[in-house]
């Protein structure tokens, strides 16, 4: 079986965990939260999703938790990542750690409407055998007026990111500025 990971799967990319549990992946996820971690446990078939109950922002705890897991389900091949801002070290720990000589992988980060997609880039440590795309949140227009995604549209955009390994795809839109919510 693949074996994917989920930064914040259990937030508002929980749809994209049963996805990748659909498509035969064991699903790792890192969240703090017990609570949020047992709603979404509880519904896919046990042993299908690995909690990884980790604040990123402690590298060391962070390192141990992602080698436990990939000892017990094996290398991970495709990673799902938001991070929030500050949590740099964290995304930089997880590249690391899931960086295997041997086996290349997908690295789907997930980013805010600010971000500035090349800068981000550029300032990761990416390694070669690592497939990096990006895809960023924008907003929904709805009549005269701009809203945030929702978690559903959220994790809608990055499935067909996913599935369409573009290296940077917009789900909703960001222009025009001023309809910005
Ligand atoms: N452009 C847009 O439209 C846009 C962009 C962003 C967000 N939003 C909306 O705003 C809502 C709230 O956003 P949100 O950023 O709070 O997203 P969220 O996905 O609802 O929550 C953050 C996720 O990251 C995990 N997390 C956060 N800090 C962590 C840490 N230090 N270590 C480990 N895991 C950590 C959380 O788990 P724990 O709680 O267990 O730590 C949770 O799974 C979203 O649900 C979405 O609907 C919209």
């Amino acid at each position: 079986m693949k074996h994917a990971l989920v930064v914040g799967g259990t937030g508002m990319l929980s749809e994209v965990c049963l996805w990748l549990c659909s498509q035969n992946y064991h699903v790792s996820v890192i969240g703090r939260n017990t609570v949020k971690m047992s709603r979404l446990i509880e519904q896919v078939d046990k042993g299908k999703i690995t909690s990884v109950l980790v604040d990123y922002n402690k590298v060391n705890l962070l390192d141990i938790h992602l080698k436990q897991t990939i000892h017990e389900n094996g290398p991970i091949t495709l990673v799902v990542a938001w991070v929030h801002t500050g949590g740099e070290q964290g995304l930089a720990k997880i590249i690391e750690t899931v960086e295997q000589p041997s086996e290349p992988w997908e690295l789907y980060h997930v980013l805010g409407s600010r971000a500035k997609l090349s800068q981000v880039k550029r300032e990761l440590c990416i390694p070669k055998n690592c497939h990096y795309l990006q895809v960023q949140l924008g907003f929904k227009l709805e009549e005269e007026r701009g809203r945030w995604l929702n978690n559903h549209e959220i994790a809608e955009g990055v499935i067909k990111a996913i599935q369409r390994k573009a290296p940077t795809s917009l789900v909703g839109v960001l222009e025009p500025a001023e309809f910005r919510p």
